[in-house]
């Protein structure tokens, strides 16, 4: 199993699509692992997007993530960065396909509804940005896996 980090970001929390959205992450049959609702701090914010530092929407990037709480979580499963990012759709919701979470909610590239990992490496550094090890709840089953547990593996 993989993990990933995943925000519903302000503009999500706001318009009240908190459960809309971990709905899908459950009915996906991801499970949740962390999950805490928080209001980011300058601090966190330049940690999380570090990589975008510098460019020409960064600073409005850095004010729209500390403009109200987020909902952080890690989410485990099978592919599940590729997954999640599949689920949300692309950054900019008109080019998102009709169904995922960012064509679904959002208008705007910037107001794009939910954050989540593009990679392992992110991933590693997201979760430990916004979670310590002892706040992660593991080591228990969901359905899923009992059900992918009965499953030959995918070649
Ligand atoms: N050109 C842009 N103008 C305004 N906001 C942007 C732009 N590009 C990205 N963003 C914002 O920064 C976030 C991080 O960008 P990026 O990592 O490229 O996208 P993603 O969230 O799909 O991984 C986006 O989700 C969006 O909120
Ligand atoms: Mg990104």
């Amino acid at each position: 199993m993989n993990r990933t980090f995943v925000a519903i970001k302000p503009d999500g929390v706001k318009r009240g699509l908190i459960g809309n959205i971990i709905r899908r992450i459950e009915h996906k049959g991801y499970k949740i692992v962390g999950l805490k609702m928080l209001q980011p701090t300058l601090e966190i914010a330049e940690q999380h997007y570090a990589e975008h530092k510098g460019k020409p929407f960064y600073q409005s990037l850095i004010n729209y993530i500390t403009s109200g709480p987020i909902v952080a979580m890690v989410v485990e499963g099978k592919n599940v960065i590729e997954g999640m990012r599949h689920m949300m759709g692309s950054t900019v919701p008109n080019d998102a396909q009709v169904g995922t979470i960012r064509a679904d909610f959002a208008q705007t590239k910037e107001c794009n509804t939910i954050h989540g990992s593009d990679c392992c490496e992110s991933a590693e550094r997201e979760i430990n940005i916004y979670f310590k090890p002892e706040e992660l709840c593991e080591g228990w089953k969901t359905m899923m896996e009992y059900v992918w547990e009965s499953m030959p593996e995918e070649s």
